[in-house]
């Protein structure tokens, strides 16, 4: 079987969804999967949405053992690791991230990270990167950009090749429980910290500023001198062009 930095891999021309053929490599003890397609007839993304996975961009899910309680840890390191691959590509561009996994490219969306439960003791990394095209962001809540709209030169397969090398430090870093350290890393790079928000909730809409996130990568909302913590959500920039008058 093929590998990738101790990973193993498969690569399908066609699939219904990464996230989907992951799930049959979560059976074994001690093995961690990579399943790329070159496109994908049904990706999905956060919070039943739909991910166009057109042909030329990288669309990969990671099968790796790890403890659903510390699903955190895995939001924040594979947001971290996309965003330090991009940094690697071109640091002179701004690079950002956004709650809960968002990767921003000169603010706006570059890569998706959809984290599912796999079979047993096994997560799910799911992640979309837009290499040469972005979807047309008109029917999108949040605007969309590529790697080529960009300039940043670079492959689908030297994308995963550079991300897997930043994964692997990340994931070892959690494995040394060096959260403090990794949770820096996250807020070095937060778009908006500090400024006022708009999370779309699960039940309700609530403003607030950005105060940062907790261990669990709950978002920290301050709203009237107290902190709220959010779990689930989708953050919009009060004030931001881009965000702004959804
Ligand atoms: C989001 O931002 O809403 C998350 C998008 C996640 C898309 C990736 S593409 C590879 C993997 N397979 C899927 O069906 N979804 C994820």
């Amino acid at each position: 079987m093929a590998e990738i930095n101790g990973w193993n891999y498969l690569f399908h021309e066609t699939l219904g969804s990464t996230n989907d053929e992951a799930q049959k490599y979560c059976l074994v003890p001690n093995r961690k999967t990579i399943v790329r397609a070159e496109t994908q007839t049904s990706g999905r993304g956060r919070r039943g949405r739909k991910w166009i996975s057109d042909k030329g961009n990288l669309f990969f899910s990671m099968a790796l053992e790890f403890e659903l309680k510390n699903i955190g840890s895995l939001v924040l390191i594979s947001a971290l690791s996309i965003a330090q691959t991009l940094e690697e590509l071109d640091n002179t561009q701004d690079i950002k991230l956004k709650w809960p996994n968002d990767v921003l490219l000169n603010r706006k969306k570059v890569s998706g990270i959809l984290i599912e439960k796999g079979n047993g003791n096994y997560m799910i990394v799911g992640i979309g990167i837009n290499i040469v095209s972005s979807p047309d962001d008109k029917d999108l809540i949040y605007p969309t950009t590529s790697l080529a709209q960009c300039k940043i030169n670079c492959t689908a397969d030297e994308f995963l090749n550079r991300f897997m090398i930043k994964f692997e430090q990340n994931l070892s870093l959690v494995q040394q429980n060096k959260k403090d350290y990794l949770q820096n890393e996250w807020l070095q790079r937060a778009s908006n910290l500090g400024k006022e928000i708009l999370v779309h909730g699960e039940k309700k809409d609530e403003t607030g500023f950005f105060a940062g996130i907790d261990e669990n990568m709950c978002l920290l909302l301050k709203q009237n001198n107290q902190i709220k913590k959010i779990m689930v959500g989708d953050v919009f920039f009060i004030k931001d062009d881009n965000y702004a008058g959804i």
